[in-house]
């Protein structure tokens, strides 16, 4: 097949890690006799320094015709101060994509157990799907912004949900989660929140569509507890925008390092944007030290999610499967005085199992 994808690397390490997971998908693409054409645009930092706006149309367009869109990470400290964020950039590009969920698999590698903080008893059978809510909540709600009333300072930040907003990713965790072990777990916090109380009654509608699924509801902070506590205990976990992107970096602490998980961001259309879940780590960016992991896995989702190729999807999971079974490690996952490998070469020994 023929396929083209968008690459956004954005700031910090993106370009190094995206770099990467482009090498793995060519030879994918040779290896199973696929064309994939790959057409670089600018988001985040690098695109307020280029534009003066951290996503411009050209790239939304370039974007929206595409089959789908690789990125890497946005944001550092040289632009923090300003007005216009690189994050911007980043929701709006979700936003503009109509990518209502982010899907974020946390399976713990048996190899890497020494990397988590827990201990290796909590982490057998871990495997878990996180479907994040990505397009609404407190990142998009209105109001927002500073209202100084008074000489005083204020700000309001928004939550709203809407019931179309709650039924579409509740669906698909259900849909996702009959193809797993049936089990959809719903966060939120419904003793005090009236988007949460929402949340729950939709939730509760939408999982008798799914008679073959088991849904239950937990409250945000007792499911912080759990994820660290029994996360075997959880199949798929539904949440809105923030909670999910807090209960998912939480849960890079059961993988052992925020560098190895990937995601998918998915909407209507076919176009999905596949990033890994950290951030542009400006502290290790050009030093050739990062983890591609989790880029090279979201390169997999995109092919899986996005075009439909399953078994190639599945080649470059097992080949990482393989690299970190054999002990190859970047620095955020090796032992004290194990060699770590560069960034390249990670990608080497991956791409040498696919
Ligand atoms: C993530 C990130 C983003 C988010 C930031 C960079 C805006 O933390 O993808 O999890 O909060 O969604
Ligand atoms: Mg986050």
């Amino acid at each position: 097949m023929r396929a083209h994808i968008i690459t956004l690397p954005g700031d910090g390490i993106g370009p190094e890690i995206i770099a990467e997971a482009i090498r793995v998908l060519q030879v994918i693409a040779k290896k199973f006799n696929h064309q994939f054409e790959f057409e670089e645009h600018l988001i985040g930092g690098c695109a307020i320094d280029a534009t003066g706006a951290p996503l411009s149309d050209e790239t939304i367009n370039a974007c929206r015709q595409s089959d789908a869109v690789l990125l890497g990470a946005v944001g550092g400290p040289k632009w923090d101060r300003g007005d216009v964020r690189p994050e911007q950039g980043l929701l709006k590009l979700r936003k503009d994509l109509g990518l209502f969920a982010n899907l974020r698999p946390v399976k713990p590698h048996p190899a890497l157990t020494h990397a988590s903080l827990l201990k290796p008893e909590k982490l057998a059978g871990v495997d878990v799907l996180v479907v994040r809510e990505l397009t609404g909540g407190l990142y998009f709600g209105k109001p927002q912004g500073r209202f100084d009333e008074n000489s005083h300072a204020r700000a309001v930040d928004t939550l709203e949900y809407s019931d179309v907003e709650i039924t579409r990713v509740v669906d698909l965790a259900c849909r996702l989660a009959a193809t797993r072990r049936a089990r959809v777990t719903s966060v939120d916090k419904a003793n005090v929140l009236a988007t949460s109380k929402l949340w729950r009654e939709i939730a509760t509608q939408i999982a008798r569509a799914h008679p073959q699924v088991q849904l239950d509801h937990l409250l945000v902070d007792t499911c912080a507890m759990r994820l660290v506590a029994a996360p075997a205990s959880f199949d798929v976990i539904v949440t809105e925008n923030m909670f999910g992107d807090i209960l998912t970096d939480e849960a890079a602490v059961l993988v052992g390092s925020m560098g190895l998980l990937p995601s998918a961001s998915l909407g209507d259309s076919k176009v999905g944007v596949y990033e890994p879940i950290h951030g542009s780590a400006p502290d290790i960016a050009g030093k050739s030290i990062a983890n591609p992991v989790g880029t090279i896995l979201s390169a997999a989702m995109l092919l899986r999610h996005s075009l439909a190729l399953p078994r190639e999807a599945q080649a470059i999971e097992r080949a990482v499967d393989q690299t970190l079974s054999a002990g190859c490690r970047t620095a955020d996952i090796a032992r004290d005085g194990e060699r770590a490998l560069s960034t390249r070469a990670m990608a080497e020994e991956i791409i040498a199992r696919i």
